[in-house]
Formats: C-alpha cells, structure tokens, sequence
C-alpha cells in the first residue's frame, strides 16, 4: 500500500491514534491490496484510511448502529467496495468471518470487552495467515492509577493499584505480550499511545506551538523507557511465523 492521497489524507487516524496508524501504514507498505480484519472496528477509524490506502477490510462488530456508521462513512469516501462490514461476536470470529487467513488482523480495544479474553485471543490468532500480522491496542491499567491520582481521586486510584496486584484489572500490556508469546507470535514492536496527550490539562494547549511539541513529545517518547511503560494505551504489532 502507499500513504493515502493527499485529499484523503484528512481521514488518517490523528490524535492518541496517530502512533499506532503510522505502525500499520509501515508494517502493509509494498504488500498489494492486503486482507484486513477489524474485530471490533466500530465506526471504522481505522477501516475507512486502511481501505483508502487500497486494502479490503472486513470489519466485525456487534454493534448494528457502529456498522452503518462504518457503510455511510466508506461510502462518503468512494471505499465501499473494500469494506465488508458483518454484524457478529469476536468471541465466534470463525462463525462470522469462516476459516480464511488475513494478512492484518486489527483487535484494538476489543479483549477488555469480552467475557473469555483467551478463547477470544486464540480465535483471532486463528484469524491471521501464517507470516501475517496482528496489530494489538489495550488500554493500560498502570496509568489509570496515575491518571484518578493526577485528578485528585487517591481512593480510585488505590483500588485501580488494587486491581492490578489482585490481577482483577483489564488484560494491559503485559497480558497482551504473554498471550502472544503464548501463541508463538514474534513482538515487532511496542508502542506507548498519546502518554502526554492523556496527562496535560486542554489549557496548556491553547497556542499552535504548544500542540505540535505535544504530537512530538508523544511521538518521540512512544518507545522511550519509562514514558512508554506508563502510557494510556499501549499498541503492539506481533507477527505469526510463516
Ligand atoms: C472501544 S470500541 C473500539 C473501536 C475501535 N476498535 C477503535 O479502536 O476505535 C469497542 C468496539 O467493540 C465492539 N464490541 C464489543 N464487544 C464485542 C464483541 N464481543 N464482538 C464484536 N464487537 C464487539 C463495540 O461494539 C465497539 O464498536
């Protein structure tokens, strides 16, 4: 695939979201007309660039309004055709998508919806060609304690701390890495999402110059240690062996 056309270039993924879509951009460039899957792709902020950049993205979801909000926004941009959308559960992907392999499967923000995170886990594996990609993005439960901290709220964040020593909290970035590890998945790279962006106050970002060093500062800091290991959300990109 290449970038996006400059006059769809306004759809790319920006924002908290802008790490994780120049990974997937990176990891598809030079494959032609690649097969992705969304489970749980919602409204399609990440399916509608991905088709633009010329891939054919089937997007699961259980949400019915979720998928016409997906149809009416690859139709305004002319990528209808590459967009499958299908109504169905993550946790029975093969029900909803059968027995094929995709060469990018998308689990963004999905296994801390399930009831079964390793059954869901193990079918979206399932899901990739041998030699394709998994492309994985949790949230991190490591900075909820800083984040009811920085607000003010020391009881909430005692019971987040709570959570993660009692391993009662969402699966986060370390469940994600062992449950790769698991199914014999190479990590490619690990990326901490939007770690400023989640932290200053929307006062400080009242000047042009103060937004640009904060897209630079979570650019820059997105796999520098420790700023990564505290980020809101954590992207990982994890290759099956072919
Ligand atoms: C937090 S949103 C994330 C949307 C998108 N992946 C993103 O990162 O922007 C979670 C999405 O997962 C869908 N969802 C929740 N549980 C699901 C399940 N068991 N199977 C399929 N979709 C599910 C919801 O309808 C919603 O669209």
């Amino acid at each position: 695939v290449q970038d996006v056309a400059p006059n769809l270039s306004s759809l790319n993924p920006t924002g908290r979201q802008a790490v994780a879509w120049r990974v997937l951009v990176a990891a598809l460039a030079g494959i032609e007309s690649p097969e992705v899957l969304d489970c749980g792709g919602g409204s399609g902020t990440f399916a509608v660039p991905l088709a633009a950049l010329g891939a054919d993205v089937t997007v699961v979801d259980l949400s019915a309004d979720a998928l016409a909000t997906l149809t009416r926004r690859a139709a305004e941009t002319g990528v209808a055709e590459r967009i499958t959308a299908v109504q169905g559960d993550v946790e029975m992907l093969r029900d909803a998508v059968g027995s094929r392999g995709f060469d990018l499967v998308l689990a963004h923000e999905i296994l801390s919806a399930v009831d079964d995170v390793r059954a869901a886990f193990a079918q979206i594996v399932a899901a990739v060609r041998p030699g394709g990609l998994l492309s994985l993005l949790s949230t991190n439960p490591a900075a909820a304690v800083i984040s009811r901290a920085l607000a003010g709220d020391l009881p909430a964040a005692l019971a987040e701390l709570r959570a993660i020593e009692g391993d009662l909290a969402e699966p986060g970035p370390d469940a994600m890495r062992a449950l790769c590890e698991e199914h014999g998945l190479r990590i490619e790279s690990v990326h901490g999402i939007g770690i400023f962006s989640e932290l200053v106050p929307g006062r400080a970002l009242d000047t042009p110059a103060a937004r640009e060093a904060l897209v630079e500062l979570d650019a820059s800091s997105s796999t520098l240690s420790p700023f990564a290991e505290i980020a809101g959300r954590v992207h990982l990109l994890a290759r099956k062996p072919g």
